[in-house]
């Protein structure tokens, strides 16, 4: 097995980044049922409150810092539940550029690349590894970019404004060319995420120009009962007929259908 890395991107706070990495791995490993393991490399810990709590988990006594200290992440791995794996974060992550700069003084390129280095045996046991960054250009985003196979792209179709996602392209075409960093562009996924909202076509066509076919056909629309899931954990609750709860249903629906409109990009990217 050699799972592949994706990166959640976009150089903005709060646009769903948190949202998507946690979604699209809980649908890799229950619908998919593959091997799937989470990286938080965010210090607020975001993606990692939500899988305690989808997964029942009282206390975490893990975390990416020890990993990154103890040079090994294997022994940080906690288990949310069958065929999800998360490394979680707490706020010691913040002293990462301290770390890493006493780790490799002077030596940015071994600074940027630690991460790469120290994923690479967990690929042996996942098919996929999704990793949640913080919405800055930091070591954090340099570690998840440079040892991402893929970054997957939030677009705010709302903001009449690309910037977020144009700087995240732009900056991962810079770690490309300076940095030898292998990572391609999977997919764009539109996000509207303000309740009662409309697409905002404009910055759809405008995104779809310049990006084609790496703009995705399914629109990630506000749902309250994806935001139950930041209190309540990700659920699939069944009704007294034993079928899946109607608005937890709908919610999975919408994942599944980007996770499976970015497996088919991944298969055309495979074969060019
Ligand atoms: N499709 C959606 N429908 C309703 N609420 C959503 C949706 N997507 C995300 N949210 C909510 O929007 C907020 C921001 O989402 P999220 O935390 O995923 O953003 P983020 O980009 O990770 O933020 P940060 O930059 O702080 O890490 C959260 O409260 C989340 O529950
Ligand atoms: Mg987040």
């Amino acid at each position: 097995m050699s799972g592949t890395v994706y990166v959640v991107g976009n150089f903005k706070g709060g646009v769903g980044k948190t949202k998507t990495v946690t979604m699209l791995a809980y649908e890799s490993a229950v619908f998919l049922k593959e091997k799937t393991l989470v990286i938080d490399m965010d210090p607020q810990g975001n993606a990692t409150r939500v899988l305690a709590k989808t997964g029942n988990l009282d206390t975490i006594d893990k975390s990416i810092t020890d990993g990154f200290q103890n040079e090994s992440l294997e022994k940080e791995i906690i288990s949310v539940m069958d065929n999800l794996h998360m490394i979680p974060a707490n706020t010691s992550f913040r002293n990462l550029p301290k770390l890493l700069f006493n780790m490799f003084p002077d030596d940015e390129l071994s600074q940027i690349s630690y991460l790469k280095k120290l994923i690479e045996p967990l690929k042996k046991k996942y098919d996929r590894i999704y990793i949640d960054v913080p919405p800055t250009i930091s070591d954090y985003s340099d570690n998840a970019m440079i040892a991402a196979d893929y970054c997957i792209i939030v677009l705010q179709t709302q903001e009449l404004s690309l910037d977020g996602a144009q700087t995240y392209i732009a900056y991962m075409q810079f770690l490309s060319e300076n940095y030898d960093a292998q990572l391609q562009v999977l997919g764009i996924i539109p996000m509207m995420l303000r309740q009662g909202g409309r697409v905002d076509t404009k910055v759809l066509d405008q995104a779809k120009d310049m990006y084609g076919g790496n703009v995705l056909n399914t629109i990630v629309n506000y749902q309250e009962r994806l935001k139950v899931f930041d209190v309540e954990g990700i659920h699939m609750h069944k009704n007294i007929n034993g079928k899946v709860e109607m608005w937890d249903a709908k919610a999975h629906k919408l994942f599944i259908e980007v996770l499976e409109e970015l497996n088919e990009h991944e298969k055309y990217l495979e074969k060019l």
